[in-house]
């Protein structure tokens, strides 16, 4: 119960603060050095068991951050049990993952590389090969005193990834340029606030910022996505991917609850949710009116709130 009287004192202190969206900064810090290191060390297949998956094959940046696939592929062809967000402004995500299972960026790579469904490799054995190589043993051991270790590949591919940050005509349009957006993404915009899709998709990432449960108001459109999921080979382990945050705690209060996705590059970033079940944005806006704020949202307001949502498509710049 409480939980409820949080999300309406959230959404109404939402609805009433001047900014509940905040541009994204113009420049965020990084090390250069270690940033192109963790650039390597992203497109490097050599993070894989096999030699086959890079970060890039699931996070393609040419794809603003995903593979447009409902489960991507690791190694050995073996399909994945979850949708690969993007990782297009994740340092500005509250948490990384789903489940929010991990806090920082450094500590999220320990997952892929590790998980037997993608790179299914071992830090020991990771960094015996990167050893090997003396492009990477050369360069660790002149960033980090303490040369190859799991934490500084992880730190290395953390200032990259805070290089890929996506400015678009709405960061413009909120820093007062009127006219950056058209006319209808405005309207978009507004519908967006009033109907209350801010109280949970705001901040930098405008979402990324908290945790929601899936079918908050509507647990028949929630469950119904969340039973057709059920005949893949998702239970593994006894990991039920729908079941959100449940995984980490065990409390039954926390089932069906998901990390906030960030709303940018939205537009580029389908199939939609969790489970990667709603192909297109059209469709995901109107679901989620129903099964997050039990709203019927007419025809033109969904494509208002779709024009809207196209406004925060921006451009990756990947260092040189
Ligand atoms: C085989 C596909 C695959 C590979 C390879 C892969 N990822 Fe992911 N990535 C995923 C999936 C799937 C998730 C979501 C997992 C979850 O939430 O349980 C994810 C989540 C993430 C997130 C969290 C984003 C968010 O919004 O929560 C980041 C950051 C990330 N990956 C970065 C990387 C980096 C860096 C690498 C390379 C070391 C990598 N990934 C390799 C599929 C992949
Ligand atoms: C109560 C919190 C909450 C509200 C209100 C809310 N959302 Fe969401 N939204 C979520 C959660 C949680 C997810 C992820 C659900 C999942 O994957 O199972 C999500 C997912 C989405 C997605 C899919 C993103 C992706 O990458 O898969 C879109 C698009 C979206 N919301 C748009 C909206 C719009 C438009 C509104 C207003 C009509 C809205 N949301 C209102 C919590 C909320």
């Amino acid at each position: 119960m409480y939980r409820y009287l949080l999300m309406l004192l959230m959404f109404f202190s939402t609805l009433y603060s001047n900014d509940p969206i905040q541009p994204l900064p113009k420049k965020v810090k990084y090390d250069r050095e270690k940033a192109l290191l963790g650039k390597k060390l992203y497109f490097d297949p050599i993070l894989s068991r096999d030699n086959t998956i890079s970060c890039a094959s699931c996070h393609n940046l040419d794809l603003a951050g995903v593979d447009n696939l409902q489960f991507s592929y690791g190694i050995k062809g073996q399909k994945g049990i979850i949708n690969t967000p993007t990782v297009l402004n994740s340092i500005f995500n509250f948490r990384q993952m789903w489940d929010g299972r991990t806090k920082t960026l450094t500590h999220q790579v320990q997952f892929p590389i590790t998980n037997p469904l993608e790179m299914g490799n071992s830090f020991e054995n990771l960094i015996k090969t990167l050893k090997k190589k003396s492009y990477y043993n050369n360069t660790f051991n002149a960033l980090y005193s303490n040369g190859i270790t799991k934490v500084n590949i992880g730190d290395a591919l953390e200032e990259f990834q805070k290089t890929l940050i996506t400015p678009s005509t709405f960061d413009d349009y909120l820093r007062g340029n009127k006219n950056a957006i058209t006319e209808n993404q405005k309207k978009g915009f507004e519908l967006f606030n009033k109907k209350g899709c801010v109280s949970c998709h705001n901040g930098i990432n405008i979402g990324g910022g908290l945790y929601a449960q899936f079918g908050l108001t509507n647990e028949a459109i929630a469950k119904n996505l969340i039973n057709e999921n059920t005949d893949n080979n998702s239970f593994k382990n006894g990991y039920n991917p729908d079941l959100g945050l449940y995984n980490i705690t065990k409390n039954d209060f926390d089932k069906f609850y998901f990390k906030v996705p960030t709303l940018r590059n939205v537009a580029l970033t389908y199939p939609y949710l969790h489970n990667g079940r709603i192909k297109t944005l059209n469709e995901a806006i109107s679901s989620i009116a129903k099964a997050q704020l039990g709203l019927d949202l007419t025809k033109e307001e969904t494509f208002l709130i779709e024009e809207f949502l196209k406004s925060l498509s921006g451009k990756v710049t990947i260092i040189e």
